[in-house]
């Protein structure tokens, strides 16, 4: 598998277990409780999420800029 379609599938699988966060923090609130740590456990997987979303928004320009340079040579 080479490494952007491992960068897609990874974040995949985040965006899910991002969603089980989102759900976990509407229980805890559900509960009457600030639980703050699980607000910020649900910040790791979109921080990961904004890291490989900006890779792969970034892939196909930059795929096109090195496919316009090939062309030049
Ligand atoms: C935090 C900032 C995020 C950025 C910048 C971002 C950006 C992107 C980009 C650029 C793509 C590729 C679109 C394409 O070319 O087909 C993508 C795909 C996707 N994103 Fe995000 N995303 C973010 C967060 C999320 C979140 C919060 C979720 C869901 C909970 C999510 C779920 C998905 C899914 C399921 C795909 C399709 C993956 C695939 O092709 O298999 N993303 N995202």
């Amino acid at each position: 598998m080479n490494w952007n379609k491992w960068i897609r599938q990874a974040h995949r699988w985040l965006s899910m277990a991002f969603t089980a966060c989102v759900i976990a923090n509407f229980a805890v609130i559900g509960r009457g409780d600030i639980a703050l740590y699980v607000g910020f456990a649900t910040l790791v997987p979109l921080a990961l999420l904004l890291l490989s979303g900006i890779y792969l928004f970034a892939l196909p320009y930059v795929t096109r800029r090195r496919g316009a340079v090939l062309e030049r040579t």
